[in-house]
């Protein structure tokens, strides 16, 4: 891991102003990754804010004054409903999978009524468990998630049995609960889940992934060895 995972809390520094840039963005069609909609990435849409959150995020491991650092980063709005009226419907249930085409992903947390049981869990594997022959055994689970989160296709016993075997394989490892103007980051290699989608209200969160970064400081834990 070259990237800690943490939170920040009260990031923005005015959060109803990033409240009024959301709530004005314009919602594709869900994306088959998770449920609910993106906005238009921020660096179409608002390339100012765009800029200035990326130097933010930046700024926490770089001084962007004196090293030279570029990045790649997709950035986004994502507002999702509770995919079943029934709190513990398994279509509530996210699953635990690990985004490693990112170096650094993490979301902030926008509703200001803290939505329970609505944050993030960060996983470790089993002792003995292995997520390639999980993953590569059967239909892998990107393949569960998008014919559900983008066409509604459900089969309940073969979802169940699936998602039951995702969750088996893991034990939980860090858990960040859901707080209005709360940053959450962790390496891309960390493998992790939203604790549920059933929410009260719709979540609204403002995603966040690291594609590359190019700088002539060193990484942050790769600085110093003891
Ligand atoms: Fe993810």
């Amino acid at each position: 891991m070259s990237f800690p995972a943490f939170y920040i809390d009260n990031f923005y520094e005015n959060p109803e102003e990033i409240l009024k840039i959301a709530n004005n963005s314009v919602f594709l069609q869900p994306d088959g990754h998770r449920p609910g909609r993106n906005s238009i990435p921020l660096h179409i849409s608002n390339p100012e804010f765009f800029s200035d959150f990326c130097s933010k995020i930046f700024s926490i491991f770089y001084d962007l004054n004196n090293t030279r650092t570029e990045w790649n980063v997709l950035t986004y709005f994502q507002k999702s409903e509770c995919l079943d009226l029934n709190p513990n419907s398994p279509k509530n249930m996210p699953w635990i999978h690990k985004d490693d085409e990112n170096v650094i992903g993490g979301l902030i947390y926008l509703n200001e009524n803290n939505l329970k049981n609505s944050g993030t869990s960060i996983y470790k594997l089993k002792e003995g468990c292995s997520w390639d022959s999980f993953d590569d055994d059967r239909p892998p689970i990107a393949q569960y998630r998008y014919q559900f989160y983008k066409y509604g296709v459900y089969d309940e016993e073969k979802y169940i049995k699936r998602i039951k075997e995702n969750y088996e394989i893991f034990e939980e490892s860090v858990r960040f609960e859901n707080r209005y103007n709360r940053l959450i980051c962790y390496s891309g290699e960390e493998f992790h889940r939203a604790h549920s989608y059933y929410c009260e209200e719709p979540r609204l969160t403002q995603l966040f992934f690291v594609k590359m970064i190019n700088s002539d400081c060193a990484l942050p834990l790769l600085r110093k060895s003891i």
